[in-house]
C-alpha cells in the first residue's frame, strides 16, 4: 500500500510541482498517473522512491513513514522504468537485467536463470539476446528489457514513467498486454504513467488524473467515466462519457426486421436462408407474424437431409421480451439468460423485432460520442 497523505513539491524557483496531494494505492493494484504535460505526474512519481525530496507531507509504504527508509534501500525495492529506458550501454542485456539482484549479493546462478525466465516472458529468445547489447537491440525490445530489469529484483512496487510512449501502436499495445499478463500473475503495486487515456482505461485497476499539482479525481476507470468529478475531466476523458443504460429506449436498440422463417418450410430452405442473410438462427413466424419458435444452424444439423418443416425441429420455448421492457433489465436478462439475442413482441406475441448484444453496444457506444 502507498499513501500520499498531503505531499507538497516546491522546486528552488518557487513553482508548486505538487500541491497537497493525497491518494492511495492498494498492494497488488496497477495505478495510472495521468493528465497533461506539466501537471506533476513525474514528479509525484520520483518522490515515491525519492529521486524527488518532498517538501512537505508524508508519504507511507506498507505503513512506514519511507523517508526513515534509507534511499538505497527504497531504490532496490522498488522497480522503476523510464521512457529513455536507461539500459547500460556497456552491459550486456543479461548484466542490466541481473544488475539489482547481483547487488544484492544473490547467486549468480540464480540471477542467470531468472534472466532467461523473465527474456522468454516478453518473447525474446534468451540465447539470441541475453549477450547482446543494448544498441543490438531494437527501441522496442530495449523497452522489454527496461520493463523486465525493474521485475527482476522481484521488488513489490514498480513505476513505469511513460514506459511505452515511444514506441508505434502495435508494439504499444503488445507490451500493454503483456503487461496484464504479468500482473495477473506477478500482482506488484504498480504506479504507471501515461498521458494516453486509451492506456490508461486498458491497464487501470485505479485512475489519479492530475491538474496542476493537485488530484482532480481518484476513481475507478468505470467510476471516472460515468462520473466525471468536474468539467475538466470530462474534456479530459473527452468524448468517451458514458450515457446509462436506464437513458436508453428499447426502440433504439431493435433491430426492426430481423430475418424470420415461416413454419411450414422445409429444412434445406431454411439453411439457404441463413448462408444468404448470414445469421445462424431463424426466428419462425406466421402470416400473423406471431412468434412461435426459434430455429438453429445446430437444429438443422441435427436433422441434416431430413424431409421435414421448421414446425417439428423449432425449439419453442424462445426467451422473449415485450416493448415495453426496460433497457436495464434487457441487460439484465441477456445476462443471466446467458443469450445473445432476444425477440421483441408486442402483448398479443407479434414479433416487433430483435435485440442483439451488437445492437446493445452499437446504441450506447453512439450514446457516449453525443454527449
Ligand atoms: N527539477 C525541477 N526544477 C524545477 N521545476 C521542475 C523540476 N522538475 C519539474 N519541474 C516543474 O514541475 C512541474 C511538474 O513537472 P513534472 O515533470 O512532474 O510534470 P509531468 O506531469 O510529468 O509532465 P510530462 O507529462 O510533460 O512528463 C513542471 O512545471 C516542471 O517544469
Ligand atoms: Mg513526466
Amino acid at each position: 500500500m502507498i499513501i500520499f497523505q498531503e505531499v507538497s513539491k516546491t522546486f528552488e524557483d518557487g513553482l508548486d510541482a505538487v500541491s497537497e496531494v493525497n491518494f492511495r494505492i492498494a498492494k497488488g493494484h496497477l495505478a495510472v498517473l495521468i493528465g497533461p504535460s506539466g501537471s506533476g505526474k513525474t514528479t509525484t512519481m520520483k518522490m515515491i522512491n525519492r529521486l524527488i525530496e518532498p517538501t512537505s507531507g508524508f508519504i507511507y509504504i506498507d505503513g512506514k513513514n519511507h523517508t526513515k527508509i534509507p534511499a538505497v534501500e527504497l531504490r532496490r525495492n522498488i522497480g522503476y522504468v523510464i521512457q529513455e529506458v536507461g539500459l547500460f550501454p556497456h552491459m550486456t542485456i543479461a548484466e542490466n537485467i541481473s544488475l539489482v539482484p547481483r547487488l544484492r549479493g544473490e547467486n549468480p546462478a540464480y540471477s542467470q536463470r531468472r534472466v532467461d525466465d523473465l527474456l522468454s516472458m516478453v518473447d525474446l529468445e534468451p540465447a539470441l539476446y541475453r549477450n547482446r547489447y543494448p544498441n543490438q537491440l531494437s527501441g522496442g525490445q530495449q523497452q522489454r528489457v527496461g520493463v523486465i530489469r525493474a521485475l527482476a529484483a522481484d521488488p513489490p512496487i514498480i513505476l513505469m514513467d511513460e514506459p511505452f510512449s515511444a514506441l508505434d501502436p502495435i508494439s504499444r499495445e503488445q507490451l500493454q498486454d503483456e503487461l496484464l499478463l504479468l500482473q495477473a500473475k506477478l500482482r506488484k503495486t504498480v504506479v504507471f504513467v501515461t498521458h494516453d487515456m486509451d492506456e490508461a482505461l486498458k491497464l487501470a485497476d485505479v485512475v489519479v488524473l492530475m491538474r496542476d499539482g493537485k488530484v482532480e479525481q481518484q476513481a475507478s476507470v468505470d467510476d471516472i467515466l460515468r462520473e466525471p468529478a468536474s468539467e475538466f475531466v470530462r474534456d479530459f476523458i473527452g468524448a468517451e462519457r458514458p450515457g446509462r443504460p436506464a437513458d436508453i429506449s428499447l426502440a433504439q436498440i431493435t433491430i426492426d426486421n430481423p430475418v424470420v422463417i415461416d413454419p411450414n418450410r422445409g429444412l434445406a430452405e431454411a439453411l439457404r436462408v441463413m448462408r444468404r442473410r448470414r445469421v445462424d438462427s431463424l426466428l419462425v413466424t406466421n402470416t400473423k407474424r406471431e412468434l412461435l419458435g426459434i430455429v438453429t444452424a445446430k437444429d438443422l444439423h441435427r436433422h441434416m437431409g431430413e424431409k421435414s418443416t421448421i414446425e417439428k425441429i423449432m425449439s419453442k420455448d424462445v426467451i422473449k421480451i415485450e416493448t415495453d421492457t426496460p433497457v436495464p433489465e434487457v441487460l439484465r436478462i441477456m445476462t443471466s439468460e446467458q443469450v445473445g439475442y432476444l425477440p421483441v413482441v408486442d402483448q398479443n406475441n407479434r414479433l416487433q423485432g430483435l435485440v442483439t448484444r451488437a445492437s446493445l453496444v452499437n446504441v450506447i457506444a453512439e450514446e457516449w460520442g453525443e454527449s
